[in-house]
């Protein structure tokens, strides 16, 4: 199980929650609107870059792997959200860049901070 850290300038302080890995029902930006955290969103659909989030590991080891998704990737390289140093390593060796969309990003077993602006497509 992993736990997840949302931090952001629109919330008194930071929460945790829980999340079960690899549940694809459990995407950061529906586990952020079951818990009242007020991540913004528009489309849910990858395409709008407004859910912006950026992710950091809290444990010492490596990030886990997740390959971004074709509508992710798009929207992340439309917005300068992604190097192309971090899309090469995104698409070689499944390493996760720093920003992702909170409607893609599936959490998996590690303990992860999630930061947002509060202002949509700002992560
Ligand atoms: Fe539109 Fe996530 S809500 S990209």
């Amino acid at each position: 199980m992993a736990t997840i850290t949302f931090s952001s300038p629109l919330m008194e302080k930071d929460l945790t929650v829980y999340a079960v890995a690899g549940e694809t029902a459990h995407s950061v930006l529906k586990l952020a609107k079951k818990n009242k955290i007020p991540l913004p969103f528009e489309c849910e659909d990858g395409e709008c870059g407004s859910c912006v989030i950026k992710v950091t590991s809290l444990e010492d080891k490596p990030r886990m792997s997740q390959a971004l998704t074709e509508k992710e990737r798009h929207t992340l390289v439309a917005e300068g959200l992604i190097t192309k140093q971090e899309l090469k390593d995104a698409e070689v060796a499944d390493m996760p860049p720093a920003y992702r969309l909170a409607c893609q990003f599936i959490p998996r077993d590690e303990d992860i901070l999630v930061r947002f602006s509060g202002e949509p497509g700002v992560g």
